[in-house]
């Protein structure tokens, strides 16, 4: 079993962060979705790992994995121009050879690992697997449609007038009659050749194709407010009291991480969250599921419910809630005149 991990694409709904980062690359509790992602395609035993990338993130994409060592991979990387999910497994066709894959898409949080997914796939010995979960809204996805045994009947890539509730999870475990199926397919209404459309064609074929409902979490990171859930879920799941910084005159209460040579003094910091190294923290309350990046400093503040990315500033914000800050962002409040100031990047979006 190989792993194709997509890593390309343009991350247009989580402007402007991903006008200076991979949308793959942001951190949730200080961890970068794609290293998540890894994480499962390592647990579950897979050495093998192809990276797809975009011409324009491709860099800094290459330069987090490197050579995959960090997770016990091998990693081929595989530049593709992003004209849809199938085209990138064309794509990597002579990479993945005629072995079975998973394809897993690097935007995607799940809250559990791939390995009881795989050994389905081989023991009923299928040629793709997919996985689904009820959703509010399934304009977004693909949505699929089953019979009474779980047998998939017909999928639909972001349809107007969603057919059932049942979206397509990014992650797909396929056997080499992909390739077949794909070859058959042609561009959507959006110009992209779908892998949703490809997985219909196997249906079609009459291949093995099955589904499974996730019974967990999952979080496809598409806006502001997918990254804030994605991280309280997260910091519920995984964040230690762990404390290698420095507290002076602070309370810290419950499941909290405070990363090295991070300094709090006269602070409040509530858990599950987590602060990162070289942070300052002064005067201020953390609240619950509150990450903070590296280096940021937040002073004379209450931040609460909130993903603060490396090197930002706030300071004299009484109440920031349910706010994504990028790196290096500054936020304060001007106590003397009753007046905003902002310089605030394209596509940004400022509450008041
Ligand atoms: O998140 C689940 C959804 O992902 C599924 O329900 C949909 O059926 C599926 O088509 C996909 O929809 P999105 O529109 O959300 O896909 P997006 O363009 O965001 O791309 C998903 C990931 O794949 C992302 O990490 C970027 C990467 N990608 C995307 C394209 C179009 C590539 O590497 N190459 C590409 O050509």
């Amino acid at each position: 079993m190989k792993a194709l991990v997509l890593s390309g694409g343009i991350g247009t709904r989580l402007r402007p962060l991903t006008f200076t980062t991979a949308k793959q690359l942001i951190p949730v509790a200080n961890k970068p979705i794609l290293s998540y992602v890894l994480d499962h395609v390592s647990a579950a035993g897979i050495t093998d790992v192809a990276v797809i990338t975009a011409p324009e993130t491709g860099k800094e994409v290459k330069n987090y994995v490197k050579n995959g060592s960090a997770w016990k991979v091998k990693v081929t990387y595989i530049p593709q121009e992003p004209l849809g999910l199938a085209h990138a497994v064309k794509t990597a066709r002579e990479f993945l050879a005629e072995d079975d894959f998973v394809m897993y898409l690097g935007d995607n949080l799940i809250g559990k690992g791939i390995n009881d997914l795989i050994r389905r796939f081989e023991t009923e010995k299928l040629d793709t697997m997919i996985l689904l979960k009820e959703v509010e809204d399934p304009t977004r996805f693909g949505v699929a449609v089953l019979d009474d045994e779980d047998n998939v009947k017909k999928l639909i890539e972001k349809p107007k007038e969603p057919p059932s509730n049942l979206a397509l999870v990014g992650v797909y475990i396929f056997s080499n009659k992909i390739h077949q199926a794909i070859d058959r397919i042609k561009p959507s209404w959006r110009g992209e050749l779908e892998i949703t459309d490809a997985i219909q064609e196997m249906v079609n074929l009459d291949f093995r194709v099955r589904a499974e409902k996730l019974d967990t979490w999952w979080l496809d990171t598409g806006k502001k407010d997918d990254i804030l859930v994605a991280n309280a879920k997260i910091l519920d799941s995984y964040v230690k009291r762990q404390i290698n910084g420095k507290t002076i005159d602070s309370r810290v209460e419950g499941r909290v991480t405070i990363k090295k040579n991070a300094e709090i003094t006269n602070s409040t910091i509530r858990g599950p969250s987590i602060i990162g190294k070289h942070c300052i923290i002064k005067n201020s309350f953390i609240g619950p599921y509150t990450s903070v990046g590296d280096e940021a400093k937040i002073i004379d503040s209450s931040v609460e419910y909130c993903v603060i990315l490396e090197n930002a500033l706030i300071t004299g914000v009484d109440r920031l809630e349910e706010s994504l800050i990028g790196r290096k962002a500054k936020v304060s409040k001007n106590h003397k005149k009753r007046v905003l100031k902002l310089n605030v990047g394209d596509y940004s979006e400022v509450e008041i």
